[in-house]
C-alpha cells in the first residue's frame, strides 16, 4: 500500500514549508498586480532603445514560455516520486507562474516592437527529460530550478534596480517575486533528496553539474549595449549592458550559486575556477 507522500523535515520551517501550510489553512496566494500595460508611452524613448527592450522581452516571454512546459514536467516527476506535497503545489504554482509571466513579457516585447513568438515544439522539449527516471529529476531540479532560477532573479533584479519606467518595473516586480519561489524550490528539493544520494549518485550529478556550471559565464557574457546617446533610455526600460551583465553573472556565482551547490558536495567552485575564459 503506497502512504501519502511524507512532508520532510528538511522542509518544516521552510518559507517554503511556511508558504503551503498557508496555503492548506486556507489563505489565499498575493493576487498578482495588475501591469498598466495601456499607460506605455513608446514615443519616450528612442527607437535604439526600443530595439533593445524588445529583444530583451521578446527573449525572456521565449524562456518564460518552455519554463510552463518545464514546471509542468517537474510537477509530475515529484507526484511520481512521492515527493513531499510542499515540492509538487510549488512546482504546479510555478508552471502557472510561467505562463502568466510568457504572456507579460510577450505584451511588453509588443509595446517596444513586432509581437515575438514563442517557443516551437522542439525548443520546448529541449529542457525536458523522463518524468519517471528519479536521477533525470534531480539534475533538472539543480540546473533549471536551483541554478538557472537564482541566476534570474539577480539578473531580473538588476533589471528591475535600473528600470524607471512604470511599464516595465512593474513587470519586472513581478517576475522577481515569483521567480525567488522558484529558485527556492530547486534549493529545498535538494535540501530534501541530498541525504539520500548514494556516492555514485552524488557523483554524476557534481559532473553534470559542473558542465552547467562551466557554460554559465559563456551563455551570459554579453549584455544589449546601447547605441551612444540611448543609454538612459535602454536603462528605463530595464535593458542591460555587458558591464553590468557580466559583474551580475560574477557575483551571483560567487555568493550564492556555487556555494550552494559546494554545500551539496559538489565542489563547482572548482570547476568555475578552471572554465575557460571568454572572448
Ligand atoms: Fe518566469
Ligand atoms: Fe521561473
Amino acid at each position: 500500500m503506497n502512504h501519502a507522500p511524507a512532508s520532510a523535515a528538511v522542509l518544516r520551517g521552510t518559507p517554503l514549508g511556511r508558504r503551503h501550510r498557508r496555503e492548506l489553512a486556507g489563505a489565499r496566494r498575493r493576487a498578482p498586480v495588475a501591469i498598466p500595460f495601456a499607460s506605455f508611452r513608446a514615443a519616450d524613448y528612442s527607437a535604439s532603445a526600443l530595439a533593445l527592450a524588445h529583444e530583451l522581452y521578446a527573449g525572456l516571454a521565449f524562456g518564460e514560455h518552455t519554463a510552463i512546459a518545464l514546471f509542468a514536467q517537474l510537477s509530475i516527476g515529484l507526484t511520481v516520486s512521492r515527493a513531499p506535497f510542499e515540492l509538487t503545489l510549488a512546482a504546479t504554482q510555478a508552471s502557472s507562474d510561467e505562463t502568466r509571466h510568457a504572456e507579460y513579457c510577450a505584451e511588453m516585447a509588443a509595446l517596444c516592437g513586432p509581437r515575438p513568438s514563442f517557443a516551437s515544439a522542439e525548443e520546448i522539449a529541449k529542457s525536458l527529460s523522463d518524468p519517471f527516471s528519479l536521477e533525470a529529476l534531480d539534475l533538472s531540479m539543480l540546473k533549471y530550478a536551483a541554478v538557472s532560477e537564482t541566476l534570474a532573479v539577480a539578473l531580473l533584479s538588476a533589471c528591475r534596480k535600473r528600470a524607471t519606467d512604470p511599464v516595465a518595473r512593474a513587470l519586472l516586480n513581478t517576475l522577481v517575486a515569483d521567480e525567488v519561489h522558484h529558485a527556492r524550490l530547486g534549493w529545498y528539493y535538494a535540501a530534501y533528496r541530498a541525504p539520500n544520494w548514494s556516492l555514485a549518485e552524488r557523483q554524476r550529478l557534481a559532473d553534470a553539474m559542473a558542465e552547467v556550471v562551466v557554460g554559465l559565464e559563456a551563455e551570459f557574457y554579453w549584455g544589449r549595449d546601447a547605441a551612444p546617446g540611448s543609454e538612459l533610455d535602454a536603462r528605463a526600460l530595464g535593458v542591460l549592458d555587458t558591464e553590468t551583465q557580466r559583474r551580475i553573472v560574477g557575483e551571483v556565482m560567487v555568493q550564492e550559486i556555487l556555494p550552494g551547490l559546494d554545500a551539496l558536495g559538489f565542489n563547482c567552485s572548482r570547476a568555475w575556477e578552471l572554465r575557460p575564459e571568454c572572448a
